[in-house]
């Protein structure tokens, strides 16, 4: 049976780490960390994570600047408010949730962004480093670099291993490869339009699946002790929840924990990590200004 990664308890701990650094710099400088989180728009699942991430600046101690448009909000709106946010001395992390309506064209609004203050690690100029050997971002991308803090937490060594990542989007699957490649990994995407990804998946020392299908990964995909780290967060019906639904990863957990060497939960896993890898990116910025 695979160790379960409790992605909530390594969470924990790394939120009481930066709660203490927080504590720190308030007493050193009277300075607090500060997070502008930008929301366009109603989309019920960005405001729950949206939600999330201010609950959490607020328990660490991390000032929360929330701006909140309307659906409406045109482009030029919205880099308006981000140039304020850019020129605002206690504002160290922009974050803009996406997806962005449809009438806003994103990469627009992300490039610009202050790259001093890009904790989501989106900007173009971040990603175009994270991608070339020898570069180093200002910042990671926080479900990637989650990601890569439950594998060592957990002992699993990247060097030399075969790693495959399902899924190519611009918020997982290519920064989560970039970075394994950057940590020495020999590293396969597999994709919507791969031929018979579980003949590459069998190959795997590590596996980061992030396709958004609940349950594809199978038992007899896994190649027996791999590291099997699922961002999955499907939702699916279940009549016997008051809510009438459960959150589901991209990995049956069910088989894959009968092969696997690890693996992470859904919930429980990856999701706490993200927020906390924001939390993390938000103080180092913050720590690069202040002291
Ligand atoms: N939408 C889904 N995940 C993310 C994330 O990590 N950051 C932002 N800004 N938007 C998201």
């Amino acid at each position: 049976m695979a160790t379960v990664i409790d992605g909530k308890a390594v969470a924990q701990t790394i939120r009481s780490e930066i709660a203490d650094e927080v504590r720190l710099l308030s007493q050193k400088y009277g300075k607090v960390p500060g997070l502008a989180v930008v929301i366009v728009g109603n989309r019920k699942d960005s405001q729950s994570y949206v939600g999330m991430k201010r609950k959490a600046c607020a328990e660490l101690g991390i000032k929360s600047f929330d701006i909140d448009l309307p659906e409406e909000a045109s482009e030029a709106e919205i880099i308006k408010n981000v140039h304020e946010l850019n020129a605002n001395p206690d504002v160290h992390g922009i974050l803009v949730q996406l997806p962005l309506p449809k009438h806003v064209n994103e990469e627009n609004v992300l490039t610009e962004i202050s790259l001093t203050k890009d904790v989501d690690g989106f900007h173009p100029l971040n990603i175009g480093k994270l991608a070339m050997k020898g570069r180093d971002p200002l910042f990671l991308p926080c479900t990637p670099k989650g990601c890569l803090e439950l594998l060592s937490r957990s002992g699993v060594s990247i060097k030399g291993k075969n790693a495959v990542v399902v899924g190519r989007s611009n918020i997982v699957g290519l920064p989560a490869s970039l970075l394994l490649l950057k940590a020495d990994a020999t590293v396969t995407i597999v994709h919507s339009h791969t031929s018979q990804p579980e003949n590459i998946i069998r190959e795997a020392d590590i596996v980061i699946a992030a396709a958004g299908q609940a349950k594809m990964i199978k038992g007899s995909w896994i190649k027996p002790g791999a590291a099997v780290i699922d961002v999955g967060t499907n939702s699916v019906d279940d009549p016997t929840r008051k809510s009438g639904y459960r959150l589901v990863g991209d990995v049956d957990f069910e088989e894959v924990s009968k092969v696997a060497g690890w693996i992470t939960p859904v919930p429980g896993g990856v999701g706490p990590m993200t927020v906390t890898m924001l939390l993390k990116n938000t103080l180092e910025g913050a720590k690069r200004t202040i002291e």
